[in-house]
């Protein structure tokens, strides 16, 4: 076996994982003095510049949300009470491509909102799948290096993207997701969107429960097909970008449906999945969903660099009665959009017009580049002060959620819940949601993908791979790609076919 040098530091010493957190005990937070997955993440955000490190292709415009529904029983959310319209900004975009690149390229497609609520902003960050190929935001980077480009060619390469996935087992739910119909969107209005990993939501008696966001899209479901991307990938990169503005211009408002499934708090401990495991769905029939209001879009930007590029979405801001979970993938993403958006578009984004909220701000932040509002010049710029200055009230703490952790510091994955395996819900959405049209076109993509791949061992594993998710796809996949059954023409098995 060739010498493989030890993972070290940015400061070279060698460290002890690349794939866990520390966290206080194998279900807990990760904590702040991890530097070594704090220096990864915050590197990572610093590799590019200006674009987005991920998620660099997009558009969005502006919109309203009502909740039509009545889940006051499980939030005190502002925007949640029956009744209440919000204004809000939406930003889809497809995840590895750079900016200018084409919008039909199979990928998952962000799916981000900012609610402008009476109290703060409110961001919910999500994609157009329920789940997401790591459970632990250390493998991060190292995921999206795969899919981007080779240090030498610059080219992207099926042998990086399906040694990782291979070698990171938990991907298979959300590749097979993305391999099938659904990874070619015919446009954003068309997709649904999803919370993907589980919330908080703290009711007004300080109740907490679990939750996750669905949002089902009222145009319908539509997909292109392989040949109907790949043209559009030439001949109408911004193709979705169009198709929105378009729609929005001509009075033709998309909207989408928010239901939520609503997990007891005590659930939890004992349901047959990880209910935080970012690679896991919950069946409906566990929790069904619970119907919250409707999203429409209607206003398009006037500026697209003012209004969607330097627009930014933070997991970490939550409004009252809504809050985190124990899902290391989320805890992760807390800390790092909010250092991207510092590094992307300054310390003081949050006060451009499209990024401040519609609330009154009083915080004791003060100056930094770009800084643009700022207090009289009487109002003291410390606390505690006897000058009459904001005043945090601790009796808000309850609103802003929480859940019970201890143990000893460790790297070590959540602890096993009954059903908890890599491949069940993959093999399950293969055989049970995909009809045989659907597994056909599903088999001929990834001999597609799998084909373009070099190298015979990482071949092997993605084959071994599949057939973990189900024994009648990998015998079909070896069969197709040593030519002994025959596939109909699908995706180029090359770089046109990014996903990440
Ligand atoms: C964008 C990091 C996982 C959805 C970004 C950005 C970063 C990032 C740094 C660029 C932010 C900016 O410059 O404004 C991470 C990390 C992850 C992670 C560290 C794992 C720990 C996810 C997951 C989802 C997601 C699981 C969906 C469920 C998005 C979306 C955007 C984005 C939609 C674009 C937001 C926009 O439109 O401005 N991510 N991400 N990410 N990410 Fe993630």
């Amino acid at each position: 076996m060739s010498h493989v040098p030890p993972t070290t530091t940015n400061a070279g010493a060698p460290v002890a994982s690349d794939a866990h957190s520390l966290a206080v005990g194998s279900d807990g937070p990760i904590v702040l003095h991890d530097h070594y997955l704090v220096e990864k993440l915050a590197q990572f955000n610093r590799e590019r510049v200006p674009e987005r490190v991920v998620h660099a292709k997009g558009g969005g415009a502006f919109g309203t949300f009502t909740t039509t529904g009545d889940v006051s029983a499980y939030t005190r959310a502002a925007l949640f009470q029956p009744g209440v319209s919000t204004d809000m900004l939406a930003r889809f975009s497809s995840v590895a491509g750079e900016n200018g690149s084409p919008d039909t390229w199979r990928d998952p497609r962000g799916f981000a909102l900012k609610f402008y609520t009476s109290e703060g902003n409110y961001d919910l960050v999500g994609n157009n799948t329920p789940v997401f190929f790591i459970r632990d935001g250390i493998k991060f980077p190292d995921f999206i290096h795969s899919q981007k480009r080779l240090p030498g060619t610059h080219l992207r390469d099926n042998d990086m993207q399906w040694d990782f996935w291979t070698l990171s087992p938990e991907s298979a739910h959300q590749v097979t997701w993305l391999m099938g119909d659904r990874g070619l969107p015919s446009s954003w209005r068309h997709m649904d969107g999803f919370g993907s990993h589980t919330y908080q939501w703290v009711n007004a008696a300080g109740e907490r429960f679990w939750v996750k966001y669905h949002f089902t899209t009222q145009q319908g479901i539509d997909n292109l097909t392989a040949d109907e991307a790949a043209q559009l990938a030439g001949s109408d990169a911004d193709h979705h970008i169009r198709d929105l503005w378009g729609h929005i211009a001509e009075g033709d408002f998309p909207r989408w449906t928010l239901s939520v499934q609503v997990m007891p708090y005590e659930d939890a401990k004992t349901y047959r999945f990880n209910p935080f495991d970012l690679t896991k769905v919950w069946p409906h029939a566990d929790y069904p969903l619970v119907e919250v209001g409707v999203m429409e879009l209607n206003r398009n930007p006037d500026n697209y660099f003012a209004q969607i590029e330097q627009a930014t979405f933070a997991p970490s801001n939550f409004v009252p009665g809504i809050a985190a979970s124990p899902d290391k993938m989320l805890l992760a993403r807390i800390f790092s959009y909010a250092d991207a958006h510092r590094y992307r578009v300054g310390t003081n984004h949050a006060q451009l017009p499209v990024n401040a909220p519609h609330s009154e701000v009083h915080s004791y932040s003060k100056d930094g580049a770009a800084r643009i509002s700022f207090a009289g010049p009487d109002v003291p710029v410390y606390a505690p002060n006897s000058a009459g200055g904001p005043a945090a009230d601790p009796a808000r703490a309850a609103e802003s959620g929480g859940w019970e952790s201890d143990g000893a510091m460790v790297r070590a994955a959540a602890t096993l819940h009954a059903e908890d395996d890599d491949f069940g819900q993959a093999g399950t959405l293969y055989r049970d949601v995909f009809d045989d049209a659907a597994r056909a076109r599903f088999l001929t993509t990834i001999t597609g993908h799998v084909g373009g791949v070099r190298r015979d061992d990482i071949r092997e594993r993605a084959i071994q791979y599949w057939t973990q998710v189900d024994a009648g796809l990998g015998a079909a996949l070896r069969a197709a790609l040593n030519g002994t059954a025959p596939v109909e023409n699908g995706e180029p098995a090359t770089a046109s076919v990014p996903v990440a």
